[in-house]
């Protein structure tokens, strides 16, 4: 199947309309004086999150799996925490992750096993990409499916310490097809705990359910986000095709215009997908959709922790790709 092909089976999946981006305002028209009150401000703002990168301790990466270590306590205390463990890479292996992910007693140790390197990563992309600081910085209400085990949650959280205070106003609705509010209510506390984080700058809500299944509260979260991310999760999803591209299909018919989709997910063969007996990386599809704008696109993407970390399980270095799209 050509390129030209598969754009071309893709392209029901677009709504159809041509917006273009709004040009940015001239500012050669301002004054000396207000470009020094404009310096001003943004020398108090740089001193304002500066401060508050200091809640991150000086070596931000340890205090985040302190604060993962903090809220998994009792689970590493677990006398089967080792069995429970073994089970769950044996299911990785034969890739069953319905046997992993809805089998209550796994959860808590598959968050303390897993989600270190993955909130590291997180951390990282959140805090040191320009458009997705920005949305830290403000109002933004995010849908996040697939993010019970709570990456998202400390990897944004510790982020959003690197974004300007002032307007932040970050809603995170997480939903995962397992139980995961009592893992997602220790990672909150702790987080909110350790970077004095409150429930006006953040809020959060747990909603258990199947993202493949299309329902109304689907759409509307859909509908209301600013922006929507597939944290390691699209992979699984595509394991029911059919399913994975008419949630593709809804994301694109739902989503506001100028709302933002992340999708993260590993860069070797397990985001593969065949399409037409030829084999494709998922995001190659996503490319392909016309009201999609391709704001970051990064096929390959090293995250390797520092190494003096120190944490009870080994962590992983992640190979990634990363896409974020604006929808048009
Ligand atoms: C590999 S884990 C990634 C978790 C998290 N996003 C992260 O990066 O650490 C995949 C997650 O997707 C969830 N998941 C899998 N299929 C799902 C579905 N159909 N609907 C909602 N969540 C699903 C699993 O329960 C699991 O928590």
């Amino acid at each position: 199947m050509s390129q030209d092909e598969l754009s071309e089976s893709f392209s029901k999946l677009n709504a159809g309309e041509d917006f273009s981006e709004k040009p940015q305002g001239n500012d050669t028209e301002v004054t000396t004086a207000t470009k020094s009150a404009k310096e001003n401000r943004r020398a108090v703002e740089k001193a304002a999150i500066l401060e508050r990168i200091k809640r991150l301790t000086k070596d931000p990466e340890q205090n985040i799996l302190s604060v993962i270590q903090e809220a998994c306590k009792d689970t590493f205390e677990r006398k089967d925490f080792n069995a429970a463990l073994q089970s769950i890479k044996a299911s990785f292996y034969v890739r069953d992750y319905i046997g992993i992910f809805t089998v209550p007693e796994n959860l808590p140790v598959y968050a303390a096993a897993y989600i270190p390197g993955r909130s590291l990563c997180y951390y990282e992309i959140f805090r040191s990409h320009p458009q997705l600081v920005k949305l830290l910085s403000k109002d933004t209400k995010m849908y996040l499916p697939g993010s019970g085990s709570g990456s998202e949650l400390v990897g944004i959280s510790a982020a959003m310490l690197h974004a300007m205070p002032a307007r932040q106003r970050i809603e995170l609705i997480m939903q995962d097809i397992g139980d995961w509010n009592g893992v997602l209510k220790s990672l909150e506390s702790s987080v909110r705990n350790q970077w004095k984080l409150d429930e006006q700058q953040l809020r959060c809500s747990y909603e258990q359910g199947d993202v493949l299944d299309a329902n109304a509260r689907r759409d509307q979260l859909m509908q209301e986000a600013d922006l929507i991310t597939f944290m390691f999760v699209m992979n699984e999803l595509f394991v029911n095709k059919a399913k994975a591209m008419a949630l593709v299909q809804s994301l694109v018919k739902n989503m506001k215009k100028g709302a933002y989709l992340l999708v993260v997910d590993s860069a070797g063969s397990f985001s593969h997908l065949k399409v037409g007996g030829q084999t494709y990386m998922i995001y190659f599809l996503l490319d392909a959709i016309k009201s999609l704008e391709k704001v970051i696109g990064e096929d390959s993407k090293w995250y390797r922790y520092p190494e003096h970390l120190r944490y009870p399980l080994d962590i992983q270095n992640m190979r990634y790709f990363l896409r974020l799209y604006k929808k048009l």
